[in-house]
């Protein structure tokens, strides 16, 4: 039987997510490849560890300004309420596969993971300026660059550990992954892990059909 679909993501929320995890992942590569001598190799992943060197902080940039654009498109699902906090208290049975409490379009984890990746996003890019030689070191002192370097990479440390678990969960929760590629999820998996996002969702289908019906009746 033909698994019923609906949208999760437009083209436009698709292409700007994988540019920011493109960007991530090159930035995340190349950025080891400075913190730690033993994979200073990871440095060619520009070709050269000069042109790492030098692509590195534009590509922050892109990354920044792509995490900003979604930061926009989704910071007003991401406002915690109270099935949040049943979910919070559930989480032994939500890591036993059951769901817990009346999910709109984000579970608590994935708000709680939402709001850390924007205060990474942030530290990165306030923190990769300072200690930007080309351009911007020279107007701080000694101790501010070496306190962004730290800042820079404990929040790159955190980002990293962050997106893995985000990766693991989007691969965990079968059905999950063809949201962000395809844009659609099965009926199924919405009434199952969004619950309440599923109900408003249908309510506006339904509201829409009979707008478009009124109309053609007039
Ligand atoms: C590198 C591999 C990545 C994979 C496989 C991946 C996968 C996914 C999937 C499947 C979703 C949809 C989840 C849902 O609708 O319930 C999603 C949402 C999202 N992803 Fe990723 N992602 C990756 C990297 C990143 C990176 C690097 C960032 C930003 C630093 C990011 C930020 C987001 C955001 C903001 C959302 C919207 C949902 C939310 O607010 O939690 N992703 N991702």
């Amino acid at each position: 039987m033909k698994k019923l679909l609906i949208q999760r993501y437009k083209k436009s929320e698709r292409f700007n997510h994988w540019v920011v995890a493109g960007t991530f992942v090159l930035l995340a590569v190349s950025g080891l490849g400075f913190f730690y001598p033993s994979f200073f190799w990871l440095t060619n992943v520009f070709g050269s560890p000069q042109l790492a060197r030098i692509l590195h902080p534009f590509i922050g940039v892109v990354m920044f300004i792509g995490f900003f654009v979604q930061f926009f498109r989704y910071f007003k699902h991401n406002f915690f309420d109270r099935e949040d906090i049943k979910w919070i208290k559930g989480i032994k049975h939500i890591l036993l596969g059951r769901e817990v409490g009346d999910t709109g379009k984000y579970n608590a984890g994935q708000k709680i993971m939402f709001w850390l990746m924007t205060i990474c996003m942030v530290l990165l890019l306030l923190s990769g300026l300072v200690a930007w030689r080309q351009y911007f070191s020279s107007y701080f002192p000694i101790w501010a660059v070496r306190l962004a370097l730290l800042i820079h990479s404990a929040s790159a440390i955190l980002l990293i550990v962050s997106i893995i678990i985000h990766v693991y969960a989007a691969l965990w929760i079968k059905g999950t992954i063809p949201a962000m590629v395809e844009g659609v999820v099965t009926q199924e998996w919405a009434r199952k892990h969004h619950p309440r996002w599923y109900r408003e969702l249908m309510a506006k289908k339904g509201r829409d059909n009979l707008k478009k019906k009124q109309s053609v009746n007039q």
